[in-house]
């Protein structure tokens, strides 16, 4: 099976002292995967093992790829995502870790999914996804490599979605662990990770105050919360729309305003989409908003906001900062889309912090473990995290933090395993 010699596709080589420098930056806040990187270079669990990544090629991004790479794995990567790439970091990894990585920042799609080919040339045993691309690459154009696959992991709410599609519809060939279902991953990546880096990227590219602010977030899931939570703390006004009756309760109860998105695309002044679907912000949003709304998503794919409601909408656009495009409406109102509708967060900040992404990339690092142990027992569909992994993950992330747990008492154990006592 032909397998890449290639060495990688990146903007400059040049940049890659830079990313070497940002690479052990994001190290030093990620001391659960420092861990795991020196077991893996003494007990090699990898040793051979063929891994291509589709991941957004991040300084965090480097340092699990570096974690797999003392285990024994042979890695290629690739972005999920044409705009995510930090191109410093890219060049690193080819010039000074030679871990072949295909990932451009900008691309186009033609490119960005040769990207995904040329990491498949390496003819994976295991694949590690964020957004399902790869997974869903393999399984329609490279069918050849499906039975040299042990497993995957998935990296986000996203991919799991299509994933247990694909797993529903009969057509999953291999088994996938869904990292995003871990609770040392959503609990803290979706929540604080996607939350502190969306307003980091929304202020990077706007330099918006956010105090005094109506701020509309679409979707309460655990980004949504994370995302409402923050701009409160900024000073903003949230006002919540969400589908899910619960979840519209819960953003009730946690102090926001609910209301349908119909009412809300009227007041807002800055616009986050954190839904995971088609169109959340449609042509009927865009028509409601006020003169000046920053409209921006936070959600895996370019789907969220209606782009091209918008684009027929406008008599003229034009590109007012890096990132932040200016439609023009016939009645004269101007709407500010950020990043083209990607993730505002990773194409105009730097994604989550490493602090929170030694968690999630922990969680990886051990799943590709555990599937290099037991993939092969396990059927193809899609699977939670190991609770053992979560717990271990956990426990590591407090003890680097220098916190302590409490203890059970036996009488505790005993009572707890009991029925017997009542008042
Ligand atoms: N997803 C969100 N933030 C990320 C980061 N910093 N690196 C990789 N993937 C991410």
């Amino acid at each position: 099976m032909a397998r890449s010699a290639s060495k990688g596709a990146v903007k400059d080589l040049g940049l890659a002292p830079e990313g070497v420098l940002r690479i052990e930056w994001a190290a030093r806040d990620m001391p659960v995967l420092r861990l795991l990187r020196e077991r893996f270079a003494r007990e090699k669990p990898l040793q051979g093992l063929r891994v291509s990544g589709c991941l957004h090629v991040t300084t965090e991004t480097a340092n699990l790829a570096l974690v797999l790479q003392a285990g024994g794995a042979q890695l290629a990567l690739c972005a999920s995502n044409p705009l995510s790439t930090q191109d410093s970091v890219a060049a690193a990894l080819v010039a000074e870790y030679g871990i072949p990585t295909y990932a451009v920042k900008g691309s186009d799609t033609q490119t960005y999914y040769r990207h995904i080919h040329q990491a498949l040339d390496h003819a994976p045993q295991v694949t590690l996804d964020d957004g399902a691309d790869l997974v869903s690459t393999v399984h329609k154009e490279r069918r050849d490599l499906l039975d040299g696959v042990i497993g995957g992991t998935e990296e986000t709410t996203t991919g799991v979605v299509r994933l247990r599609s694909m797993a529903r519809q009969g057509q999953l060939r291999y088994p996938i662990l869904a990292v995003n279902e871990a609770d040392t991953k959503h609990l803290f990546d979706n929540r604080y990770g996607t939350g502190q880096s969306t307003l980091d990227g929304i202020t990077r590219a706007t330099n918006v105050l956010w105090a005094g602010k109506v701020v509309v977030v679409v979707g309460y899931g655990w980004c949504g919360r994370g995302v409402a939570l923050r701009a409160r703390g900024m000073g903003a006004q949230v006002v919540i729309a969400e589908v899910d009756a619960v979840r519209a309760l819960e953003a009730v109860m946690d102090g926001h305003r609910v209301m349908p998105l119909s009412e809300a695309a009227k007041l807002g002044d800055i616009f986050v989409t954190v839904t995971g679907n088609i169109s959340a912000l449609d042509r009927c949003h865009l028509e409601a908003m006020k003169d000046g709304a920053i409209v921006a998503n936070s959600g895996h794919f370019n789907v969220e906001i209606n782009v091209k409601a918008l684009e027929e909408m406008a008599v003229s656009r034009r590109m007012v900062r890096p990132l932040v495009e200016e439609f023009s409406l016939k009645d004269g109102r101007r709407l500010y889309l950020l990043a083209e509708g990607r993730l505002v967060n990773l194409a105009a900040a730097e994604g989550h912090p490493p602090s929170v992404m030694d968690m999630s990339f922990a969680n990886q690092a051990l799943c590709v473990e555990h599937l290099v142990q037991h993939g092969r027992e396990l059927d193809p569909a899609v699977y939670g995290v190991p609770r053992e992994i979560d717990q271990q993950v956990a426990n590591l992330k407090l003890r680097s933090m220098g916190i302590a747990l409490d203890t059970l008492t036996e009488e505790q154990r005993r009572y707890l395993a009991s029925w017997e006592v009542g008042t």
